[in-house]
């Protein structure tokens, strides 16, 4: 135990390894338990924890595509994003729900979330405005999906440019959706 503390390897850690020891491969990598000491066999396992461990999770989270919100779109498409921040209402669509939730519930309000903020419920969409705040309002996003892979070098493969009507029905009604056939509705103000 005096190890768990030197090398700051989580107690859980310490558990798993314990419990490797009694595998075969375990075995066959370091000999019958005793052939080589207890403590050394831990240590080895902590450092090889300790380098795989923080890449798989790193890993991980660059590939999922996040959110990015429509800041980061600004330098590369400089129109669309003025457009949008003049035009636009979604570019507002927060700020709606602020005015409104006095007397909503908690509930109610992250249902209203799912509709006026970007990528809400969703792998890396907006949790809070504490957390996400560049996904508050519903960006370029909910139409385009998300953007970080895009945005890493413009590649215009990693990112959706048919917008199809049945993303509008995702927050819009049927009825509403229809009259969006009208050009330039469809961009919504946005470009
Ligand atoms: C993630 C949800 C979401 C998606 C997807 C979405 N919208 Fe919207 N849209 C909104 C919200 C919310 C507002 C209202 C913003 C406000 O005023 O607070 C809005 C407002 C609008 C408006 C301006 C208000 C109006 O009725 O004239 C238009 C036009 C519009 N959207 C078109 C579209 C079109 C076209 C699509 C699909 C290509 C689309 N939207 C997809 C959430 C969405
Ligand atoms: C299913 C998607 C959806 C949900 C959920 C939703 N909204 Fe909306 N909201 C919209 C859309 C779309 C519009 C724009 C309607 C239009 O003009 O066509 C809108 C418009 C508004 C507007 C009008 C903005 C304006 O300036 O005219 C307010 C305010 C608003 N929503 C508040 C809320 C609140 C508060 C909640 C939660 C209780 C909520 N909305 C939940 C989709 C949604
Ligand atoms: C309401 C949905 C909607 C939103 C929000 C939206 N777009 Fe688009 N965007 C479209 C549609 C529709 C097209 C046209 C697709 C096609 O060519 O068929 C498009 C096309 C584009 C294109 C291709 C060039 C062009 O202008 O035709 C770029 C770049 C683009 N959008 C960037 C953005 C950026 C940046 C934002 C946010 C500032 C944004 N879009 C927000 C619907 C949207
Ligand atoms: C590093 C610069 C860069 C950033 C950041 C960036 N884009 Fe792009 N984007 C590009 C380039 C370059 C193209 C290809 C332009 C062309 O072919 O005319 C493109 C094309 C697009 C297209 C059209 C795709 C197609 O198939 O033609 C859309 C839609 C788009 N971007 C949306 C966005 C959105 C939304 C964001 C923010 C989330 C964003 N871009 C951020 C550089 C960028």
């Amino acid at each position: 135990m005096k190890f768990e503390k030197r090398n700051g390897v989580v107690g859980r850690d310490v558990a798993v390894c314990c419990k490797m020891r009694e595998f075969s491969v375990w075995k066959l990598l370091f000999g019958q338990a005793g052939a080589i000491g207890r403590p050394t066999d831990l240590i080895l396992l902590g450092l090889i924890l300790l380098i795989f461990f923080p890449v798989t999770v790193e890993a991980q989270n660059k590939s999922i595509n996040r959110y990015i919100g429509l800041n980061a779109c600004k330098s590369c498409h400089p129109a669309q994003h003025e457009n949008y921040q003049k035009y636009a209402r979604k570019s507002r669509s927060f700020k709606s729900v602020e005015k409104m939730k006095k007397g909503l519930t908690p509930d109610e309000i992250n249902g209203c979330y799912h509709c006026h903020t970007t990528g809400h419920g969703q792998p890396g969409g907006f949790v809070s405005i504490e957390q996400t705040p560049d996904l508050k309002n519903a960006g370029c996003e909910v139409c385009h999906g998300p953007g970080m892979h895009h945005a890493e070098d413009g590649d215009p493969d990693l990112i959706v440019r048919e917008v199809t009507l049945d993303i509008c029905k995702r927050c819009h009604t049927e009825d509403r959706v229809q009259s969006f056939r009208y050009k330039p509705v469809i961009y919504a103000g946005s470009h």
